[in-house]
């Protein structure tokens, strides 16, 4: 099928966020944080379906009224996100597809656009990623520095990130459960994705902080992306 489909891990609890519903359903700008990145993704004229993979005790998921849409699936999420994000493949019929954090709503359409043309030319795959600004530490089990990284060539790794559905099909088979995210997966099989540079805005919604943050640049990108 022609067309790319996006992944929606949305199955995580968000315990870091220390709020009463996972962090994907906070309300932020008027919409459930969710609703903001699905609109994101299906708003993109190359992306023709988004699978979003919710927790078996979701409550919160109806409300956001997005099973309606024509082009979303939902599928039942897993334990970890790598399970998460695998059974979403299931529901894949598209050659390539990105699989994208519920909880990074100000993604650009211009950063996704960046990560089609790196992600097709390059068998692999591509992520969105930033470099690294700060001086990197090694900590010591008593949470004293063991030693300096050089961060020369340390990046962030975000989401999107884009491969041939069969190549992470492949990978996700073999990869730890653990694995935070899905280049991890494709390295583990000798894979080396291509990292993009993304634009500062797409930050994950983490700590009760990041809400503000991201309404702000939600406001900021208003008719623009
Ligand atoms: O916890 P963290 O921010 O790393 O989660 C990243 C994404 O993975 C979130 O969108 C979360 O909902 C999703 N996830 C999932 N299934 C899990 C755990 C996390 O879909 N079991």
């Amino acid at each position: 099928m022609p067309g790319i489909s996006a992944v929606v891990p949305a199955a995580g609890v968000g315990s870091r966020m220390q709020t009463d519903c996972p962090k994907q359903y906070l309300s932020l700008a008027g919409k459930m944080l969710i609703q903001h990145t699905v609109e994101r993704l299906l708003s993109h004229p190359a992306i023709n379906t988004v699978i979003i993979a919710i927790g078996a005790k979701d409550t919160y998921f109806a409300q956001t009224g997005l099973s309606e849409h024509p082009n979303v699936r939902v599928v039942l999420g897993g334990a970890t996100r790598a399970t998460s994000v695998q059974a979403g493949l299931e529901a894949v019929t598209t050659q390539w597809v990105m699989v994208h954090d519920a909880a990074r709503p100000c993604i650009t359409h211009s950063d996704i656009d960046a990560l089609i043309t790196h992600a097709q030319s390059h068998d692999d795959g591509a992520l969105l990623a930033a470099p690294v600004r700060d001086t990197m530490k090694r900590a010591n089990a008593q949470g004293r520095v063991a030693y300096t990284v050089d961060r020369q060539a340390l990046w962030h790794a975000l989401t999107p990130q884009m491969f041939l559905t069969q190549t992470l099909k492949q990978a996700l088979i073999q990869a730890d459960d653990t694995v935070t995210d899905e280049a991890s997966a494709v390295e583990a099989i000798g894979g080396q994705p291509v990292l993009v540079p993304a634009s500062a805005s797409n930050i994950k919604v983490t700590h009760p902080e990041d809400k503000w943050l991201a309404e702000f640049y939600l406001s900021q990108q208003e008719g623009k992306s």
